[in-house]
């Protein structure tokens, strides 16, 4: 694995995939500040400050792309709650990724998917982790109620050894992810999973779904019930 660290970038998801065919597999490009940062469903990620964390790590898994790899954004969810457990938290996962404390939005994550016609070149797996913010930084974000680690544990946090933790922990259990899919972390994104068995608002592209969350089925999709009838949903972003 290479570390390349940045001191300022439109967006660490935009320089690896400028840079993906010079990147090896593993690479991780972090940016100090970041002045572009996106999020799921065209949504921006609000830089609130140094000390904040912003990365992207570029994987080449194959030269094919393979359904799993969509379900990287899941495992990197639990990775990142086991991490945040051993601070002491109780960190929770709202379908698809999101990582809350008490309902509060911790760290969002954003994969993208490079293909050149048919083929797979990689994929781009951007975190956003707010570290070391104070209350004032955190109601900046609009339209969401958002924490810091700083806030939870009053205290500041040590980005580069958080990093060098998580970054860890993925890559220990990486291939076995890959060899088996969502059905390996499944049972360790259910019980952390904050919306099951409540009525959820799911904003798809263009429109939004309702219904009773039943479950998150093997492939990681999650399942509604509406009017007595099941239907899973690949995409998408619990509101
Ligand atoms: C979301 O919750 O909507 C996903 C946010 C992902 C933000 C990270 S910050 C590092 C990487 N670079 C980006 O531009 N976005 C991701």
């Amino acid at each position: 694995m290479e570390l390349i660290t940045l001191k300022e970038v439109d967006s660490t998801n935009n320089y690896a995939k400028k840079n993906l065919e010079i990147f090896s597999d593993k690479t991780v490009v972090r940016a100090l500040r970041q002045t572009s940062g996106k999020g799921r469903l065209n949504r921006s990620w609000v830089d609130l400050g140094e000390g904040n964390l912003f990365f992207s790590i570029v994987l080449k898994p194959s030269d094919k792309f393979c359904d799993i790899y969509a379900n990287l954004t899941q495992y990197m969810s639990v990775v990142l709650c086991e991490l945040l457990e051993e601070y002491g938290l109780a960190p929770q996962i709202k379908w698809p990724n999101d990582v809350l404390i008490d309902g509060k939005k911790i760290a969002g994550i954003l994969s993208e998917t490079v293909m050149l016609g048919a083929n797979f070149k990689g994929l781009i797996l951007g975190v956003g982790i707010n570290l070391n913010a104070e209350i004032k930084d955190v109601k900046r974000v609009p339209d969401k109620l958002v924490t810091a680690l700083s806030i939870e544990l009053s205290t500041k946090i040590d980005a580069v050894e958080f990093l060098n933790k998580l970054l860890d922990k993925f890559f220990s259990n990486y291939d076995e992810f890959l060899d088996n899919g969502f059905e390996f972390i499944k049972s360790d994104y259910i019980k952390r999973a904050c919306f099951l068995d409540k009525e959820v608002c799911v904003q798809l592209i263009n429109e939004t779904k309702h219904g009773i969350a039943k479950s998150v089925n093997d492939s990681g999709e999650l399942v509604l019930e509406d009017d007595g009838k099941e239907f899973s949903l690949t995409i998408g972003d619990i509101l």
